[in-house]
C-alpha cells in the first residue's frame, strides 16, 4: 500500500506572519488519513518545526547541495535541512532546472546526498508544452527519470512528482487521460528498474492542483497525491486538497 501524500511547495513565498498558516493547517488535520508535508523557504523551516512539534505535519526543503559541506556560498546541505527539522526535500523542480541550469545528473547527485542524510527526495519531472506538442512527453519524462534517480532509490526514500511545466502556476491542467498515461508509464519504468520498490514508490501529480480539481485528479490510477504550489500557501485552500486526498479511492 502506498500512503497518500500531499506536499505543499511554498517556493519563494513566506515571512514570519505566514507561520500562522502552517499552524492553522495542523489544527485542521490533527490526525490525517494521508501524509502532509510543507516545504516552506529554508528561512522558516526551523521555526515552523518548533511551532508544529507534536503535530501531524512533516517538513521539507526545496533544494539541497550535493556536497555534505564546504565552500558553497548560499547553498544548503541535506544535513542542514535535517538539522532544521526537515524530513523531505524537493529536488529537480522545473524552476531549479530552468533558473539554475540543473541537469538530471545534478539532480541524481543531490538525491544521493539527500538519501545519505536520511531525507526523502521528491524528484520532479515534466515536459515543456513544445515537447508535449511534439509527442515527446513519455520519452522526455522517461529520460528524466532514468537520469535523476540515484542508485539506492527505494519506495521509502524517494517520491516522484510529475509536473508538466506548462501546467505550473498557469491554471491549466492535463486531461485525466494525459495524467493517467504519464503516471502509468512512470510506474512501468519504476517497476522495471526497481521491482517491488518501484511498485511501492509514490507518484505525485503537480501543476495547478486546486480544491476544485483535486478530487478528479486523485481518482486517476497511479496518482498517489499532489505537489501543490500556489494553493498550499493558505491553510484553507491546502486543507481542501488534503480532504480530497483523504477521500480518494485507495
Ligand atoms: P502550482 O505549482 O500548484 O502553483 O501550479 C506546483 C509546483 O510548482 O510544484
Amino acid at each position: 500500500m502506498r500512503r497518500k501524500l500531499a506536499v505543499g511547495n511554498w517556493k519563494m513565498h513566506g515571512l514570519s506572519p505566514q507561520l500562522g498558516e502552517a499552524e492553522a493547517l495542523s489544527e485542521r488535520h490533527p490526525d490525517p488519513a494521508c501524509e502532509i508535508v510543507l516545504c516552506p523557504p529554508a528561512t522558516l523551516i526551523s521555526r515552523m518545526w518548533e511551532l508544529l512539534i507534536g503535530s501531524a505535519i512533516h517538513l521539507g526543503g526545496q533544494d539541497c547541495h550535493h556536497a555534505d559541506q564546504g565552500a558553497h556560498t548560499g547553498d544548503i546541505s541535506a544535513a542542514m535541512l535535517v538539522d532544521a527539522g526537515a524530513e523531505y526535500v524537493i529536488l529537480g523542480h522545473s524552476e531549479r532546472r530552468h533558473d539554475h541550469g540543473e541537469t538530471d545528473a545534478h539532480v541524481a547527485a543531490k538525491a544521493a546526498a539527500a538519501h545519505s542524510a536520511g531525507l526523502v527526495a521528491i524528484l520532479c519531472l515534466g515536459e515543456t508544452e513544445a515537447e508535449r506538442d511534439a509527442g515527446r512527453t513519455i520519452a522526455v519524462v522517461g529520460d528524466q527519470l532514468a537520469g535523476s534517480l540515484p542508485e539506492g532509490a527505494s519506495a521509502a526514500n524517494t517520491v516522484i512528482a510529475y509536473e508538466p511545466i506548462w501546467a505550473i502556476g498557469t491554471g491549466r491542467t492535463p486531461t485525466r487521460e494525459q495524467i493517467a498515461e504519464v503516471h502509468g508509464a512512470l510506474r512501468a519504468r519504476l517497476s522495471d528498474r526497481l521491482g517491488s520498490e518501484g511498485d511501492g514508490m509514490r507518484l505525485l501529480y503537480g501543476g495547478s492542483v486546486k480544491a476544485e480539481n483535486a478530487r478528479e485528479i486523485f481518482a486517476i490510477p497511479d496518482v498517489d497525491g499532489a505537489l501543490v504550489g500556489g494553493a498550499s500557501l493558505k491553510a484553507g485552500d491546502f486543507s481542501a486538497i488534503v480532504e480530497a486526498l483523504e477521500a480518494a479511492p485507495a
